[in-house]
């Protein structure tokens, strides 16, 4: 005889100890399998007397649904967990792993911004070698080796390879304004374009000078340039740079390789024209050196005379980094100190 009471207390506290598939097999093998233990209360009933037959066959059919209930319960459970489990290695909402992603320095981003603005205005952008010769640099561009006015552009000039070979100078060029001979040479007008690029110039390293800084370089040539359509363009240009309020002025200066040449001001972007420290208590900055191309400079690249005129100018982008975002030593720009890039 079988004590279904106890049999069914003592599978429930077995199956609370089942944990995984396996150990779930082994207990349905245990309970339901051909030698199980209910396989053996079937044929347990052969034995007894036939009026006891039909009812312990009915207990022996309700503890068999009682195991099967268990088994199916418990087949939940371990596919439930299972899902936990593998839902928790797909987990969306656990943190991502941050990369530090670098940026532009802030030259780059004054040249990109720069010459972004000019590149609406239908401009192209062109790039040119830092080693020039001396024609390039300074004969081509009206300012013979001798002329006084070369002293403004003082100059790296590389050791020739061959001492005997006095035909090219080759110097490490002190403004960008070479590359408008360059691009002159290799193109018909019109010509419309910008350039960035470094220059270099011997000068004692301080606050507000270095032995290399970068200038981008402006030209446009076509029939009919005229002096306002040079003041039009940077006008145009200076207030998308500094805002619409920004004052400017045009004064005139002298570069060999433009006639009539100009500086230009602009109202100081920290006293607003009042006058400060910034500004040498005037009110105003000066910001790029404009003009219109000499003839001389087209007769250089061969351009029939008097067929052409254009327009050039050149600025300085550190100085232009630094007026707009209150830099005051020119230097800090190539120390990479990430405390002051990550500002920009
Ligand atoms: N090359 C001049 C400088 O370095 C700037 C300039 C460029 C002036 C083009 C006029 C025209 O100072």
């Amino acid at each position: 005889m079988f004590d279904y009471d106890k049999e069914k207390t003592a599978s429930e506290e077995k199956i609370a100890g089942v944990a995984d598939e396996k150990l779930l097999e082994a207990f349905r093998i245990e309970y339901l399998g051909k030698k199980g233990l209910i396989a053996a209360m079937y044929s347990n009933l052969g034995a007894l007397p036939g009026e006891q037959k039909p009812e312990e066959g009915k207990k022996i059919n309700e503890f068999r649904a009682v195991i099967a209930q268990l088994i199916e319960k418990k087949k939940n459970e371990l596919t439930a967990k299972k899902r936990q489990t593998t839902q928790k290695k797909l987990d969306v909402t656990i943190p991502g792993v941050s990369r530090q992603v670098g940026h532009a320095h802030i030259l780059t981003q004054t040249i990109n911004e720069i010459c972004g603005i000019f590149e609406r205005l239908g401009f192209g952008i062109q790039d040119g070698p830092e080693i020039e010769t001396e024609f390039n640099n300074f004969t081509a561009l009206n300012i013979p080796s001798d002329h006084p006015s070369r002293d403004g552009f003082d100059t790296f000039y590389l050791k020739q390879s061959d001492p005997t070979d006095k035909k090219i100078n080759l110097l490490l060029r002190s403004h960008t304004s070479p590359t408008q001979i360059r691009i002159m040479k290799e193109n018909k007008p019109p010509i419309a374009v910008v350039v960035p690029g470094k220059v270099y110039r011997p000068d004692a390293v301080d606050a507000s000078h270095s032995f290399m800084f970068h200038q981008i370089e402006g030209l446009l040539v076509d029939r009919n340039v005229r002096f306002s359509d040079l003041k039009g363009l940077l006008t145009v240009f200076l207030k998308r740079l500094f805002g619409e309020e920004i004052k400017m002025r045009f004064r005139p200066h002298y570069f060999p390789f433009t006639e009539p040449s100009a500086e230009i001001d602009i109202s100081c972007y920290i006293c607003g024209g009042k006058g400060c420290s910034v500004c040498g208590r005037n009110g105003w900055l000066e910001i790029m050196g404009c003009g219109l191309v000499h003839p001389k400079v087209f007769s250089s690249v061969g351009y029939p005379k008097g067929k052409y005129s254009g327009l050039a100018f050149g600025l300085g982008v550190e100085r232009m980094a630094m007026l707009r975002h209150g830099i005051g030593d020119i230097r800090i720009f190539y120390e990479n100190d990430l405390r002051f890039l990550n500002q920009f």
